[in-house]
């Protein structure tokens, strides 16, 4: 590709993207004071009446036990610190007794923050797991090939299990895992984080109360936002579908779950589309050497240089485990990491672009976009009932009565909820540690939102929907 040809199509890219504006006011969400001479616009509809508000699901974070559960942390990356810094927050209610990790940094650091005793630090899962069982429960955040093992290992020494999504790449080990969990009566949390966030507890209310009638369809898409895709998806951990798990699983599975889980009724169908566009060696731009640290001739306008990514913006630099936000370090791991190559150059093939339309049980769709090109990450869905519309873009989400012309807001800004600070995903994160360590302490799975069968069933539908993609055919769930 020439430079022209290339600019052209960075250009295009990123100006198509941004002039998608979900987080418009509520007038142009309905319509409202647009041209209706397309006869598409009722210009009678009801003006909007003051917007009430929606409860919000804001709970204290604390599971308030009188006795902390225990855990052994199996991968100490950037999931693992997470779910472990709960333990920090609330050391009544978590204690983190051992700790697994290849990385040598990355274990000794989870050791000194949570007072790990020494016998307790494992490099290899399968050594800490060779040991007779030394706490309540287990956090499997490794990667996604490496849920099944210790997975397996776990339930059957006894240990719950707070397990990191994907379940696992294929369906024939999901399947054996939730068989494994009901041999040994232990309970498996996946960490479909959304479904605890308060957003989504209380779009599914909203749902659940009738107040839209009947849920006809959904239309749900995940924007990755573009240097996610680059940073994940091609540079880094996941850029391939058989070392991982297919994009659809991958990054989505949360998304089908979600649907799966405001809709209430099992998938019958699902069909979808999709394909790499960007991110391939045809792509590349003439001279572009292997690393953008090589003195590209097109860094300076390239939207995916890692130099303006990492050095420059400073953005996903959690992955170098640096001791300080310096451009020199930065600059090093950009020489010798995955991080730092050309973006027409990695060895990937995860689609940037994926489409699902499912049907449910008793008629009602979805339609799912996933989209690397978009200047935001999060979630945006429209749900269509027959008395009411719901509109929301994971930070509010506004519900508008067809006959009264009403709307009703949810709007609670989470991230300035002092204990939700540091807690991603509008908040899920420790949330779903919250109600995990809750059902432990219980020994009742019924405190889950996300448990292992259900996960299972929505994964199901992303293993059908890969299929479909692949042939071509629409799949029977
Ligand atoms: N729930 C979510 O929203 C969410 C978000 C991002 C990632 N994930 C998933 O979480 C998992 C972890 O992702 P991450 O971003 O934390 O990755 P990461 O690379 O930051 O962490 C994984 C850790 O596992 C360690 N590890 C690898 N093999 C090991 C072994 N044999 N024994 C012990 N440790 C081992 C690695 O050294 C690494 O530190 C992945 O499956 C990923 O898909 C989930």
């Amino acid at each position: 590709m020439d430079r022209l040809e290339f600019l052209k199509r960075m250009g295009a890219l990123v100006a198509g993207a941004t002039m998608l504006n979900f987080d418009a006011s509520a007038k142009s969400m309905m319509g409202f004071g647009e041209d209706e001479a397309d006869g598409d616009i009722d210009a009678d509809l009801p003006e909007l009446v003051a917007s009430k508000k929606i409860n919000t699901h804001i709970t204290p974070m604390d599971a308030g036990l009188s006795k902390p559960v225990t855990v052994l942390v199996i991968g100490a990356g950037n999931r693992g610190r997470t779910y472990a810094r709960y333990a920090s927050m609330f050391p009544n209610s978590m204690k983190v007794v051992g700790v697994a990790d290849l990385s040598k940094s990355r274990r000794d650091t989870m050791a000194k923050n949570h007072n790990v005793p020494k016998e307790n630090v494992f490099s290899d899962f399968r050594v800490a797991l060779s040991q007779p069982k030394m706490a309540d429960a287990v956090i499997i955040a490794t990667p996604d090939n490496l849920h099944y093992e210790p997975c397996m290992k776990a339930l059957e020494l006894g240990y719950d299990v707070l397990l990191e999504k994907p379940v696992a790449p294929t369906e024939r080990e999901c399947r054996a895992i939730l068989k494994q969990a009901n041999k040994y009566n232990r309970i498996v949390a996946v960490c479909h984080v959304l479904r605890y966030a308060p957003y989504f507890v209380a779009l599914k209310e909203v749902v659940d109360s009738g107040a839209i009638g009947d849920l006809v369809s959904i239309q749900h898409m995940e924007p990755i936002q573009y240097a996610h895709m680059a940073h994940s998806y091609v540079r880094g951990n996941w850029p391939l579908s058989s070392k991982t798990t297919p994009i659809i699983l991958a990054k989505s599975c949360h998304d089908l779950d979600i649907i799966r889980w405001i809709v209430g009724k099992k998938c019958d169908t699902i069909a979808a589309e999709g394909s790499l566009h960007l991110f391939r060696k045809e792509n590349m731009p003439k001279g572009a050497p292997e690393r953008c640290t090589d003195g590209c001739p097109h860094e300076a306008d390239c939207p995916y240089s890692a130099i303006d990514i990492y050095e420059r913006r400073k953005k996903h630099l959690s992955v170098f485990d640096l001791p300080r936000r310096d451009e020199v370090l930065i600059r090093e791991k950009l020489k010798t990491t995955n991080y730092g190559r050309c973006v027409f150059r990695c060895n990937n093939d995860q689609c940037d672009h994926y489409v699902a339309i499912m049907k449910f049980d008793g008629g009602s769709t979805a339609s799912f976009t996933m989209d690397a090109f978009t200047p935001w990450g999060g979630r945006r869905t429209r749900i269509m009932g027959t008395k009411g519309f719901i509109e929301g873009n994971m930070t509010t989400f506004k519900f508008y009565d067809f006959r009264s012309g009403h709307t009703s807001v949810w709007d609670k800004k989470v991230r300035e909820i002092p204990e939700y600070k540091g807690s991603g995903h509008g908040g899920g994160d420790h949330l779903l540690v919250r109600d995990f360590l809750r059902a432990v302490s219980a020994q009742d799975q019924k405190l889950l939102s996300s448990t292992i069968d259900v996960s299972i069933e929505s994964h199901l539908m992303g293993f059908m929907a890969e299929k479909s993609r692949k042939s071509m055919k629409k799949m029977k769930m």
